[in-house]
């Protein structure tokens, strides 16, 4: 299939949706927090956004809420990089919560069950993206906000059970690796890789320990999947220097090293710090090489884009080049655009995450997230 200009009647369905979900919404938080109801916090990226960035002054390369995206879950596009619902969104959905709202939300949102402050595009540095993103310490800034008022709204002593007991879950560093991959021509003359990795990772670990002043002490994070394997990263290879990609999966891969080992340093140093790591990298690898085994057809190529591996980051039509292309069955890839999964691989990302076996796991840390919101 084929697209060019949005096709109108479609679009006007969606907006019809869209207004329905909006009503809806307003329904389903206002009901009041059940005593043993444990909240869900996200930050991060857009492997999280559940639709911050429709709020911002940003461009549509840093949004998601245009057709096709939302196609099969949703029935229209609110603002989630994926044809459906995201991890978080089944995490929260096996924590019976309900879809976690975005902060940026206009109306009186409930904090209750948590709030999305994840914003597509953002990093750790404030550098990245800078001006298009809701960057992470903003995220921290607009968190305390949230503390403030539910405060105001539930008394100390309530607000502070809520935040001890809740989970906070993260996704963030792949940005800060592919803004300089895709602004810098010399990407390969980069200071040094510790350095910069040592930056990112500096600045994540300040953000996580202001949140943990905050009164967070539950935390979950996603590592950063194999960046020059993405088809967004692949299809700019033939267009590139090969060692480009090479140098890309190998930062991602210095991250994560540097990532598990802060997260131990900090569950020594602050008290009550739990946390639990997921091999995000290690199951993205697997899915994209061993497709069948996870039921999947298509590993390597996006469903929704353009060129080699529809590799172009043009899914809608709405980022440049209007040209694109969809497949039929978004659940048979790993890859709904040339960055992002589809809502088939976040489900059983999600599913493995909750359900450890010790066998196939891809948790590091010492808790699964199951433990997490178990735990008082
Ligand atoms: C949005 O950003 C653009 C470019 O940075 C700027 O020219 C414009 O004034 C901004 N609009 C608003 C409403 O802030
Ligand atoms: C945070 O990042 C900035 C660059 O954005 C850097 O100058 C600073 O040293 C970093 N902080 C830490 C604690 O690593
Ligand atoms: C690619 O970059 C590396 C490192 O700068 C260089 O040694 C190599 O010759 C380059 N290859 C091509 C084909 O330009």
């Amino acid at each position: 299939m084929k697209f060019t200009m949005a096709n109108l009647p479609g679009f006007t369905f969606f907006l019809v949706f869209f207004l329905a979900l909006l009503f809806h919404t307003h329904g389903t938080y206002s009901s009041d927090r059940s005593s043993n109801q444990v909240a869900l916090f996200i930050f991060g990226d857009s492997f999280l956004d559940a639709g911050n960035n429709n709020y911002i002054n940003t461009t549509t390369l840093d949004q998601a809420n245009f057709w096709p995206y939302g196609i099969t879950y949703f029935n229209f596009p609110t603002g989630r990089f994926s044809d459906g619902r995201l991890v978080s969104d089944f995490i929260a959905e096996y924590a019976n919560l309900p879809l976690i709202p975005p902060f940026m939300e206009p109306g009186n949102i409930q904090y209750n069950s948590g709030v999305n402050f994840a914003s597509g595009g953002a990093g750790a540095l404030v550098e990245t993206f800078q001006g298009s993103v809701i960057s992470l310490e903003t995220q921290a800034i607009n968190f305390n906000k949230v503390v403030t008022r539910l405060r105001d709204k539930l008394g100390s002593s309530e607000a502070e059970n809520l935040i001890s007991t809740a989970v906070y879950m993260f996704s963030i560093g792949t940005n800060d690796y592919l803004s300089p991959f895709l602004t810098a021509s010399d990407f390969l003359n980069f200071p040094s890789h510790s350095e910069y990795v040592g930056t990112v990772i500096g600045n994540l670990s300040s953000i996580i320990q202001r949140i943990y002043n905050g009164g967070a002490r539950k935390f979950v994070f996603m590592n950063v999947p194999p960046l020059g394997s993405l088809p967004g990263t692949k299809i700019i290879q033939s267009e590139r220097n090969d060692s480009y990609l090479h140098e890309l999966s190998s930062l991602a891969t210095l991250h994560n090293k540097a990532l598990s080992m802060i997260l131990l340093q900090l569950e020594k140093q602050l008290k009550d710090f739990k946390y639990s790591l997921y091999d995000f990298n290690a199951d993205v690898t697997q899915m994209m090489n061993q497709p069948l085994k996870y039921g999947l057809k298509e590993g390597k190529s996006a469903c929704c884009g353009w060129g080699a591996f529809r590799g172009k980051y043009n899914c809608g039509g709405k980022r440049g080049d209007k040209r694109f292309e969809l497949c039929e069955k978004p659940n048979e890839y790993l890859y709904w655009d040339s960055y992002h999964l589809t809502e088939s691989a976040y489900k059983q990302i999600a599913f493995r995450m909750w359900n450890y076996r010790r066998s196939n796991s891809h948790t590091l840390g010492p808790y699964t997230i199951r433990n997490l919101f178990q735990a008082s």
